[in-house]
Order: structure tokens, then sequence, then C-alpha cells
């Protein structure tokens, strides 16, 4: 039995969405909208079978469609979205899941109401490195996660309505909230606004998450930024993990190094600390495209043979960091406490 969907916004991102629905053999992507001209002709060109529109409304009218996928800009999400949902379709929507805290409520409450999923497209929790950093922490052969360490900068790309918090942090809280399994406490941040000033839209940012059990989180986020960095450090009571997403080969190392606190021979009351500097591992990693997982997911859920990893609930939680971070900038980087 294949599902029925359509797929709205082709613009950077939602052509990677279509692509990867329409190859999945229990999917048939029936309509494909977009407001600009250009982008529609891009399309018919590349999938002449599929029916293409500039109304999103021809879409929530067909009652034959079952599920539809949504790549706007993060301001159409709540609209597009609520319409969908009410129109009784599953929701695949592209992260952060609306502008605020909310409108992310009020699409949780009305697909609970109605029975329908919402996941969000927080791709990174279908990237295989990321996922062997679970099973890792999972096993415990890092020990107590102490810290986590987040670099995520480039030149670019930059945005003009949305500040660079939006952009890019919501792939590295959904991803800690995964790898965690819970969600922060507290969020503090300082950002400036150097090229677009008169905008107001911040282009760099320093987060400081808390979570429970004393994990404290730093995340760089930066469109003004010489290389292009995706680093993540983790430090463990055992041993300590590198994860570079642009490295080809070498995605995740292994190091075991930490400190053991020993008692003195000479002193009961007295301690020494010994370095431990061992080996390196660089375990093997799937080449799987991330993408094609979080689609064939998404289409398990609908089926009810999985429940989506990043749900409704999880968006929610990223949207209400990303809005807590930017109060917090606006504070000159008082803490603020989540989840209330
Ligand atoms: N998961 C990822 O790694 C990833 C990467 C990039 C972007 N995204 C997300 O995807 C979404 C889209 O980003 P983008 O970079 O593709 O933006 P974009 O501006 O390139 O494309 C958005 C498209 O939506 C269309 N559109 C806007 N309003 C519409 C409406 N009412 N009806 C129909 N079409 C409409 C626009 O014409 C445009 O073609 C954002 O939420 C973004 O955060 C996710």
């Amino acid at each position: 039995m294949s599902t029925k969907m359509a797929a709205i916004g082709c613009g950077y991102w939602g052509p990677n969405l279509i692509r990867n629905f329409n190859s999945l053999p229990d999917v048939e992507l029936a309509t494909i909208c977009d407001l600009d001209e250009e982008r529609r002709n891009h399309m018919s060109v590349l999938y002449p079978d599929i029916t293409v529109t500039d109304d999103y409304m021809t879409i929530i009218n067909d009652a034959s469609i079952e599920a539809v996928s949504v790549a706007t800009p993060v301001t159409t999400h709540f609209p597009i979205g609520k319409a969908v949902l009410e129109a009784g379709k599953h929701l695949f929507i592209e992260k952060p899941m609306c502008a605020n805290a909310e409108e992310s409520r009020e699409l949780v409450r009305i697909a609970e109401e109605k029975n329908l999923q919402i996941m969000v497209g927080h791709i990174f929790l279908f990237v295989p490195a990321v996922r062997k950093v679970k099973a890792l922490i999972e096993s415990g052969d890092l020990g107590d996660i102490h810290y986590v360490n987040i670099r995520r900068l480039n030149l670019g790309i930059f945005q003009k309505d949305a500040n660079v918090v939006w952009d890019l942090a919501p792939h590295d809280i959904a991803m800690l909230n995964y790898l965690f399994d819970e969600a922060p406490l507290t969020v503090s941040a300082t950002g400036k606004c150097y090229v677009q000033k008169d905008k107001g839209i911040e282009d760099v940012a320093f987060l400081t998450l808390e979570y429970p059990n004393n994990k404290i989180v730093s995340i760089h986020v930066s469109w003004l930024d010489p290389d292009k960095i995706r680093e993540c450090t983790f430090v463990g009571s055992k041993q300590m993990l590198v994860y570079d997403d642009v490295s080809m080969s070498e995605k995740i190392k292994i190091f075991d190094k930490g400190v053991d606190v020993m008692p003195h021979y000479d002193d009961y009351s007295g301690f020494h600390l010994a370095y431990r500097h061992g080996d390196i591992v660089i375990p093997k990693i799937d080449q799987a495209e991330p993408l094609k997982i979080e689609c064939a997911h998404f289409i398990d859920c609908i089926n009810g043979k999985a429940t989506p990893l990043s749900d409704g609930i999880m968006g929610l939680q990223v949207v209400e960091v990303l809005e807590k971070a930017c109060i917090s900038i606006k504070e000159g980087g008082c803490p603020q406490q989540l989840g209330g």
C-alpha cells in the first residue's frame, strides 16, 4: 500500500526532500507546490508526471493526499502546518518547527487531537556518525559525559529573516536532546550583529546549555568565520570523542585520554593526578544518506511501524531553546529557565 504525498516548498532544501520521498517505493508523490514560477518550472522539468501548483490550498483540499512535507521559510510553517493537520493529513515539517514555542505547541495539540503524526526535519538524528556517538554514550564507553563543545562555523550564508541561532543551532540542540534523551534545563547566550547591523540580525552567537546530571554544553555558531567547521567534542569521565562532520574518512575519533585522581601512597589524606594518554580509535561509519533514512522513517511512522524520533515535542523543545537563547542575547547573557 503506497502513501499519497505532496510537497510544499522547492527552494534550496525542498528538492532534496522531493527527490528522497519520490524515490521511496511505498510513496506516491502526487503534487508539488511553490509560489515561485521559476522553481515550479524547474520541478516540472525534473518530474513531468507530478502535478505542480502555486497554491498550497490545492493540496489541502485534495482528500486523497495523506501526508505533506513542508520546506518553506520558518514564518510560514505555522499557517501551512496548521492547515495540513486540520485537513487530517500527516505533517513532515522542516526545522525549526515554527517561529515560536506557542505556534509549535498549537501544532502538537492539533496533531494529538486528530491522531496525526508530526515529524520535524532534524536531519542530524539520521546521520550515521551521530547514531554511532549515541551508541558509544549508551554503551558507557565514554563514561559520564561532563561537557560538550560544539563549533558550527562558516562564511555565510547570511539569512535575511532569521539570526544565526535560528539558522544553525537547531541542528545541535536537536542532536544533543537525542543523544542525551533529555532537554536542557537552562540556556544563556551572547551574540553580535556585525554584517546585518542595521537589521539587528546576529551573525555570531555563543550559547551555553545546562543539561541534567551536571552536563554543560557550549555551542558557537557563526556565519562570519574563515573555515567551514562542524565539530563536536564530547568529554567523558572515561574517554573523549571528537565528531568532525566535515571530515570524509575520520568523522569520529575516540581518545583514550583522561585524568584519574589517585590516592597518595605516603599520605592518606592527599592525592595526585594521573594523566592517561592511550590509543586513538577511528571507528568505521556507514555511508547511508541521512535524508533517505529520515524520509523512510516518516513513512514508517505514518504506517504505524515506528514513532517519530524527531516528533512535535522535540521540535517544540528545540524552538523553546532558540526563543530563550534570543531573549538571553537581548538581556546580555542572562540565563533562562527552560521547559516551563
Ligand atoms: N534539514 C536541513 O538540513 C535544512 C537545510 C536547509 C534548509 N532547511 C529548512 O528548510 C526550510 C526552507 O529553507 P530553504 O533554504 O529551502 O528556503 P528557500 O527560501 O530556498 O525556499 C523556500 C521556498 O518556499 C517557497 N514558498 C514560500 N512560501 C510559500 C507558500 N506559502 N507556498 C508555497 N511555497 C512557498 C518559496 O518560493 C521558496 O522557493 C527552512 O525551514 C529551513 O530551515 C533545512
